[in-house]
């Protein structure tokens, strides 16, 4: 188990480029099913949630390569296992998004049930109601989830909006489904994340015929057979606003390339909102602050609101605002473990059922912390940047998950973290 040694305070100074997007890589991976042949990825980051879906398509058949360095070629001629196994799929819960297209792809498929996280319940209920929608008969057996499609699937209308919103992997699931349907599928309050545009995007650079990408209403023209693809990721939003607020809790000036502030416009809006100087520059930008950080109220919202996968990262930010803030999480009301760690840091951060009140103080100081969840465990490093001392923060497997081995990128700006096998 490795862990991470954070010397603190420091400067981020320098310039980073973003990798290709983690939650945008998972479900076009997943897309590959739905066309026998060599799909190629470009810009896929080198991750461990990478390397887990990789060994799920190879399970059901895929032959999956990295080539050069950056690249994923994937050959879904062969599926002759058509199951999503537990132990695999418990390890990553974005192992779901299989489900739709294996089951437009094999007509029989097994996907097991995630299960909850550190996050929260992963409930799949939605999923489940879109692929029945389309005329699937699903029933759960002994934590797996068996879907049947004898005769295809059939395009309908389906209103696809749950408690919190839209969802994101259901949307996927569903849409990845309604492309080989017959006939016209309809998904209303679909996800407008722009992962799932790129999706969408590939999806139709192999034959597909989706319209109202990006919208709430996605209009999906069922085809007979799609082709494969080659398509580059879109960059890791969440990845850049957290290399944001590196520069922004530690003062620095950072730039930072590959990054599509058009993505990001909730982010930078609340940056700006609290100090944060954020300048576009020639396909990414330029993030610095001199002044203090000032209050804000933040809600996570799905996309175009503020993303939940930035909450953990804004609350180590305003635990040093200059007052008190107030961060309300809509998306994933569990979506606090990160609270009681940055408490142990100095920060003053108390939960009010949804909300957290957040009031701001002078330093942090370093101390022994635990990773629990990929974006809590970003939030822990940056505040490890800005604290007084060594932070010590123990299972670091939590940040591979979703960063590449981020010391190596943010050491060369200025940090001091030293990764250790215990
Ligand atoms: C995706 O998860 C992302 N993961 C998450 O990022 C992200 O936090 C989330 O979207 C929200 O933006 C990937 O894309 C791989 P949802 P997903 O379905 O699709 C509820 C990270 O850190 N819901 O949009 O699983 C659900 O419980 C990860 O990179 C149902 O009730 O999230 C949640 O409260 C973490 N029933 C809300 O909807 C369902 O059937 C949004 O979840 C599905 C979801």
């Amino acid at each position: 188990m490795d862990i991470f040694k954070i010397k603190g305070p420091v400067r981020i100074k320098g310039t980073v480029a973003v990798n290709g997007s983690k939650n945008s890589s998972l479900p076009i991976m997943a897309a590959a099913i739905l066309a026998p042949g060599k799909s190629v990825l470009r810009n896929v980051p080198n991750l461990s949630d990478i390397t887990v879906c990789a060994r799920l398509l190879r399970k059901l058949g895929c032959k999956v390569t990295r080539v050069n360095g950056d690249s994923l070629s994937i050959d879904s001629t062969v599926i002759d296992n058509p199951v999503g196994e537990y132990e695999i799929v418990r390890q990553m819960r974005a192992s779901i998004c299989i489900l739709g297209p294996l089951l437009a792809r094999c007509r029989r498929v097994k996907v097991s049930m995630p299960g909850g996280c550190a996050i929260g319940d992963r409930p799949v209920d939605i999923h489940l109601r879109g692929l029945r929608e389309l005329g699937a008969k699903i029933t759960l057996k002994n934590g797996y989830i068996v879907a049947d499609a004898p005769k295809g699937l059939r395009g309908k209308e389906i209103f696809l909006g749950g408690p919190f919103g839209s969802t994101v992997l259901g949307t996927a699931n569903v849409m990845m489904a309604a492309v080989l349907a017959k006939g016209r599928t309809v998904i209303e309050s679909a996800a407008c994340e722009p992962e799932v545009a790129d999706l969408a995007n590939c999806l139709n650079k192999m034959g597909a015929k989706i319209s109202g990408i990006g919208s709430p209403r996605l209009t999906i023209e069922g085809v007979k057979e799609l082709q494969p693809v080659e398509h580059k990721i879109i960059p890791d939003r969440i990845e850049a606003g957290t290399f944001m607020v590196a520069a922004a809790i530690t003062k620095g000036e950072l730039k930072i390339e590959n990054c599509r502030l058009d993505d990001m416009m909730a982010v930078v809006d609340k940056l700006r909102g609290i100090g944060v100087t954020v300048e576009a520059d020639d396909g990414g930008c330029f993030v610095t602050r001199k002044g203090p950080i000032k209050t804000a109220d933040i809600t996570t919202q799905p996309y175009p609101g503020f993303p939940t996968d930035l909450q953990a990262q804004f609350m180590a930010l305003l635990a040093l605002g200059k007052g008190n803030s107030v961060i309300i999480e809509k998306v994933f009301p569990d979506r606090f473990m990160h609270i009681a760690e940055l408490n142990r840091m100095g920060a003053n951060l108390r939960k009010e059922g949804q909300a957290v009140i957040v009031a701001g103080v002078k330093k942090l100081v370093a101390a022994p912390v635990m990773a629990s969840d990929l974006r809590a465990s970003a939030a822990l490093v940056l505040a490890g940047l800005a604290a007084d001392g060594t932070t010590v923060i123990d299972r670091v497997y939590h940040i591979d998950r979703g960063y590449e081995k981020i010391e190596t990128r943010l050491n060369p700006l200025g940090a001091k973290i030293v990764r250790e096998s215990v």
